[in-house]
């Protein structure tokens, strides 16, 4: 399996607090089977300024910490990124670290905030595809303006955002509700992937197998399959560090 969001690479976000606790959460992703981590650090203005340099850096050190400790895992990078303004900035400046490129678009992890969908984001969104951009929206069930107002993601999915799930939504840790639109998102054909989003060991650990059994159940075993191999492979389609 291919997991496209994480946030293992340790002490950098919100996510793995030390390489201990990074290798950790890697072993019980690979127990799982997957086969590729792709490592996804929030930059989020105001809150975790990351810049591409660093983040680069960062995997690179880290990387060659999993190689010395032999696990058997391949390590791409991409990075989450939060919705705002910022973003044309960073576009501008070649300053993402993208998930992959795939028909010309370069693909990366777009979050918006946990109630609201603030207003222009879908000019926005329109702008970054004039730019050859293609924003993949990370757990749109957790957005509650999305889960009560599904024509307000529909207007991204007509714009041609894939879409992400997670794992943890599907089996129900977000609530009933949550999970509800997964299911209905599943059956409607329009996710593109179900990740993890891990971000420790207890709480928000590893759990894409879970999730993937779930989907299973909505969807049938081969198409619930597409969902953590083809198509998130797609996505990552030649990332600077496959
Ligand atoms: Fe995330």
């Amino acid at each position: 399996m291919i997991d496209i969001h994480s946030h293992i690479l340790p002490g950098i976000d919100d996510g793995a607090r030390s390489l201990d606790e990074a290798l950790d959460m890697l072993r019980i992703a690979i127990d799982q089977g997957v086969t590729t981590q792709v490592l996804t650090p929030h930059i989020h203005m105001g809150r975790f300024n990351n810049t591409k340099q660093h983040i680069e850096q960062e995997f690179t050190k880290f990387k060659e910490q999993v190689n010395a400790a032999n696990l058997p895992i391949k390590l791409l990078l991409g990075a989450e990124l939060r919705i705002g303004p910022e973003i044309m900035q960073l576009i501008n400046t070649d300053s993402v670290p993208w998930l992959g490129e795939v028909d010309s678009q370069r693909t990366f992890l777009l979050e918006f905030p946990r109630t609201e969908v603030p207003f222009g984001s879908d000019n926005l969104v329109r702008w970054l595809l004039s730019k050859n951009c293609l924003p993949i929206i990370v757990h749109p069930e957790r957005n509650s303006t999305f889960l009560h107002n599904r024509d307000k993601l529909q207007t991204f999915i007509d714009l041609g955002c894939p879409l992400q799930i997670t794992a943890s939504s599907l089996t129900g840790k977000f609530g009933a509700d949550v999970q509800q639109m997964t299911e209905e998102l599943l059956e409607a054909d329009e996710v593109s992937a179900i990740a993890s989003d891990c971000h420790n060991l207890k709480g928000r650990s590893p759990d894409l197998f879970a999730g993937v059994e779930q989907a299973k159940t909505i969807i049938g075993n081969e198409k619930a399959n597409l969902l953590v191999t083809n198509s998130p492979a797609k996505l990552t389609c030649n990332n600077a560090f496959h």
